[in-house]
């Protein structure tokens, strides 16, 4: 492993210390240069605007049989490379009980949360920051990371022991996001061209990845120089957003504009990562995000993400290259690949960028 990744480059300070010591002023560190604050360019732009909502109740009979929602996937993939989807499935209860675990997990005293302080070697646990460059600009959100798939990786030494039922109630959560997310890679696959089956066999089939982090965004005393989470685009799948249904927070880039989501109660949010954007050659591309904060209430959302195996190379599926879409992108397995954003931090669309070396 990467020297570079053992261990922070400055003592990390948890975000929710600094809200409630009563500053009313948020250290430099996290003030953002004027064009990446939430007032910057495009913020006023995509008001009008939101993200595609499927209704994924049409899929009950079958994913084949459904032109309507996969023509509704594949256009959302399109335009918007984000969807909200309703009627997904997912038990509603263990979506309450799982915002509870972690509602509870972020109220406890600070030196109970810091035993389980994460490394930037793997990232799992409680930390504060991403990317392990120095004197780099900070995000006003703490998270808790883990890992759920493959087993063999998944360490519970890692996770919280209280609440009690956290880790029931994460790993029966995780179980119905692999099934949520195995729907989606059908469509996906479908929608494409291929059979139900495709996409989840180029991510390594029955060995994929799965990870979680739970995103805590304090509340802010000048939100509008600061971001929650900078943007950037996800490296993995498929994510699947829990968010607050009260607070808003993420935005979603349109063009030039920022486009606020507003979560509809009940629903999940599913964006598409850069390993699909490689595997597809582009016809579906992940696209940037970012959380805005603010001065009135915390938020807590809780991002799913679905990954390839971790050590198979990757790269733009023969199909889909042709002589007027020649190969995108060069091969390269995720765990090479997340190694940039462990050391970067978010950065935009600048990591799929890189392999455009061909
Ligand atoms: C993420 C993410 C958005 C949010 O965790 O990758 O984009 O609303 N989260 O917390
Ligand atoms: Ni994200």
């Amino acid at each position: 492993m990467d020297s570079l990744l053992h261990d922070w480059p400055e003592p990390v300070v948890a975000v929710q210390s600094i809200a409630e010591s009563g500053a009313t002023l948020i250290p430099n560190k996290y003030v953002k240069l004027a064009a990446d604050r939430p007032t910057g360019p495009g913020s006023s732009a995509g008001r009008e605007l939101s993200i595609p909502i499927i209704d994924l109740g049409k899929l009950a009979g079958g994913v084949i049989d459904c032109r309507a929602v996969i023509r509704a996937i594949s256009d959302a993939c399109r335009d918007w490379g984000f969807f909200q989807v309703v009627n997904h499935g997912v038990d509603m209860e263990v979506v309450k009980a799982v915002l509870g675990v972690w509602r509870e997990f972020f109220k406890l005293p600070m030196e109970e949360k810091k035993k389980l302080a994460n490394s930037p070697r793997t990232y799992e646990g409680y930390g504060s920051r991403l990317g392990v460059e120095k004197d780099s600009s900070l995000d006003w959100g703490d998270y808790f990371y883990l890992h759920l798939l493959p087993h063999c990786i998944k360490n519970f030494d890692k996770w919280p022991t209280v609440p009690g039922a956290c880790r029931e109630i994460t790993e029966e959560y995780g179980r119905q996001m692999v099934n949520l997310c195995e729907t989606v890679m059908k469509v996906l696959s479908m929608s494409l061209g291929f059979n139900v089956e495709f996409l989840k066999e180029k991510f390594g089939g029955e060995e994929i990845g799965a990870c979680m982090r739970v995103n805590y965004y304090p509340k802010c005393p000048q939100p509008e120089l600061t971001l929650g989470l900078s943007a950037h685009s996800d490296p993995g799948g498929l994510t699947v957003l829990l968010a607050d249904d009260q607070v808003p927070g993420l935005q979603v880039r349109k063009g030039n504009a920022w486009v606020t989501v507003n979560p509809i109660p009940g629903a999940l949010i599913i964006n598409v990562g850069d390993q699909i954007q490689v595997l597809s050659n582009a016809t579906y591309k992940s696209v940037e995000h970012r959380v805005v904060v603010n001065e009135a209430e915390e938020r807590l959302s809780i991002a799913f993400f679905y990954n390839p195996k971790s050590d198979l190379p990757l790269e733009p599926v023969k199909e889909l290259v042709t002589q007027e879409r020649p190969q995108l992108y060069r091969a390269m397995t995720f765990n090479e690949y997340r190694l940039y954003i462990r050391k970067k931090g978010p950065s935009g669309k600048t990591q799929v960028e890189s392999l455009k070396a061909m």
